[in-house]
């Protein structure tokens, strides 16, 4: 057997999808033997209904309830060390992590953090630096996703902004990943359009990288394909029908597919919306969206054959790589989103630094052609001037 041959495979957590399952969050929390926990959201959902109920059926099952909800976009380490002070006066013994991506990414690193004595840059996802902490230490954890984009719900990672450095790190280990995921249609619905449509393009592009990574994992291949094909079809309908709870669910679990696929790697998308998010704090999905049709450019022989398979997927006539460009390109349009970075208001003044920046993020090993700091450098020249046409 060849070493091509040779990977591991992690399947997602427990997930208890349907419509109003959040009632069963206090079961959650006693199957993971929370008794005191800590929810951790957004700053935006401090003051909604979603949070109100949440801690009410809590602390009506005599589970005491503390909500920490500073958690901003493009969280920061100070934001997890704001949590871990609140954790600690409230005396939690676990989180439930409700909101978008950097709600459940801080509530993640919260529950890590609560048990380790060195520094969270410590654990970055750098070969087995994670063997370094404390897995007694880490607190259990409930996911409630609110958005269906990020899948950090079923992932077992965080990225946390550095920001001395201003970059985004990684901070993984294996226990990060809740252990159980409540994914209720109903908390998304009220999403506006424009978030839902910058969110669903982040799960299109986690599948999509995914897909078009290398190394041997057919089953996460499967489900970049499946959550593509979801994404295709759902996401229209989720952004112009906010209220569609089947396209809502379909979206979520979407979502959750794109994050367990893309443990076989992402690429030089994430990259770079890495790097621009850094430096500009733009959203993440949109970033993503606006990039990816660049990056197929760049990457188009190595891909070639895999567009082929994906368009005869998606039934787009042709079925070849430039069907699947156009068809991207047109997507994202009807999607409201922008074709330019210079649209999310980003210039193209600090190029050489986001193209260093971007081919020292960890998602560049995923990519399926070489790339240097040059070349990121760049596709993002590109991506701000608007190079691909719809
Ligand atoms: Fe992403």
């Amino acid at each position: 057997m060849t070493t091509t041959l040779t990977a591991k495979w992690s399947y997602p957590t427990t997930v208890w999808a349907g419509p109003d399952r959040i009632r069963e969050l206090p079961q959650a929390c006693r199957a993971l033997k929370i008794s005191r926990p800590l929810l951790v959201t957004d700053r935006g959902l401090r003051d909604s209904a979603m949070v109100s109920r949440a801690v009410a059926l809590c602390n009506e099952a005599k589970l005491p309830t503390m909500v920490f909800a500073d958690a901003k976009g493009n969280p920061v380490s100070a934001n997890v060390d704001v949590g871990l002070g609140v954790y600690r006066d409230h005396q939690a013994d676990g989180v439930i992590a409700l909101g978008g991506g950097s709600a459940i990414d801080v509530g993640k690193a919260v529950a890590f953090m609560i048990g380790q004595g060195r520094p969270i840059w410590d654990f970055e996802d750098v070969g087995d630096w994670w063997m370094r902490a404390n897995p007694q230490g880490i607190a259990p954890i409930v996911a409630i996703p609110t958005t269906a984009g990020t899948g950090s719900e079923v992932g077992r990672a965080a990225v946390i902004t550095n920001e001395v450095t201003r970059e985004k790190k990684i901070i993984f280990h294996p226990q990060m990943q809740p252990s159980i995921v409540i994914s209720d249609p109903l908390l998304t619905i009220g999403l506006p359009p424009a978030i839902t449509a910058a969110t669903g393009f982040d799960a299109f592009v986690h599948c999509f990288e995914a897909y078009c990574a290398p190394g041997f994992h057919p089953l996460a291949d499967g489900m970049a394909l499946e959550g593509m094909h979801l994404i295709s079809k759902y996401l229209p309908r989720a952004y112009h029908k906010g209220d569609d709870v089947e396209a809502r669910a379909y979206m979520l679990a979407a979502a959750s597919m794109g994050a367990a696929a893309f443990q076989k790697g992402l690429g030089a998308v994430h990259s770079l919306a890495h790097a621009v998010g850094a430096l500009y704090d733009t959203h993440h999905g949109l970033t993503n969206a606006v990039i990816l049709p660049y990056v197929m450019q760049y990457n188009r022989e190595a891909i070639f054959e895999r567009m082929i398979v994906l368009a005869r997927l998606l039934s787009i006539p042709g079925a070849s790589f430039d069907g699947i460009l156009q068809w991207v390109v047109a997507f994202r349009r009807d999607l409201g989103i922008p074709n330019t970075l210079n649209e999310l208001g980003v210039p193209a003044d600090r190029a050489e630094e986001i193209g260093a920046l971007a081919a020292r993020d960890p998602s560049t090993a995923g990519n399926p052609r070489p790339i240097d700091a040059a070349a990121f450098a760049a596709i993002f020249r590109n991506a701000v001037s608007g190079s691909v046409k719809g």
